[in-house]
């Protein structure tokens, strides 16, 4: 029989690097590489959009986790394709569902916004806006987690199901700790001048990226 050794990751040193024109590229279904990004503030926003460009081959009816930042205790913030296809952003428990056009594999920009005293929430893709709805309005979302892009957290950064993982691009990632305005959303997708990201910016992102391998 074969002889099995332990997993080894590897992991690539902390970098802050210019990632402009680059992209993370998760080329298969795994449940051991993902990507954790080092917030510039603590994430614990009254209000935020989170922007993205993400291309997949993945099915419309594969779960597909977007986005995982969680906290020791809880998931506190994240984003998910649905098995029906639909689009979710999740806040500690509750969620809020879209349906919108499917991920391909030649990219689509999306953004999230959300603001803490009305609950207001929408979803843009390719620089157009959804209806809005409501999740928990007066939420706080907790400090001092770990965000992590590829996979699903079920415990404090770990605990992944390659079911859920995702496959494919994603680039120009931003989080801003206040709602953008629709012009500047616009902006966002066509790449176009706005502001930085306070939270996340792209073009100055702090990250891991790790990388383990079953070695046979
Ligand atoms: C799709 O799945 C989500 C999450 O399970 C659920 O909240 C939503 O109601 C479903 N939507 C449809 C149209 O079935």
């Amino acid at each position: 029989s074969k002889k099995r050794y332990p997993s080894i990751s590897v992991l690539l040193t902390f970098m802050i690097i210019d990632l402009y024109g680059k992209a993370f590229v998760f080329l298969e279904e795994t449940d051991t590489s993902y990507v954790v990004l080092s917030p510039e503030r603590p994430l614990s926003p009254g209000a935020f959009s989170l922007c993205m460009k993400v291309a997949s081959e993945l099915p419309p009816n594969r779960e597909i986790i977007l986005f995982s930042y969680r906290t020791k205790d809880y998931d506190e913030l994240n984003v998910w394709q649905e098995f029906n296809g639909t689009f979710t952003l999740y806040l500690s428990g509750p969620g809020v569902c879209f349906t919108l056009p499917p991920l391909s594999t030649l990219g689509t920009h999306m953004c999230v916004s959300w603001e803490l005293k009305s609950g207001l929430t929408d979803f843009w893709v390719n620089g157009k806006r959804t209806i809005r709805k409501v999740l928990r309005p007066g939420h706080r979302i907790q400090p001092e987690g770990v965000v992590i892009l590829g996979q699903d957290q079920d415990s404090f950064g770990g605990s992944f199901d390659k079911a859920q993982s995702f496959v494919g691009e994603i680039r120009d990632f931003y989080m801003w700790d206040y709602v953008l305005p629709p012009y500047l959303i616009e902006h966002v997708s066509h790449d176009h001048s706005f502001p930085k990201g306070n939270i996340f910016d792209w073009k100055s992102l702090s990250y891991n990226y790790l990388w383990c391998k079953d070695l046979q």
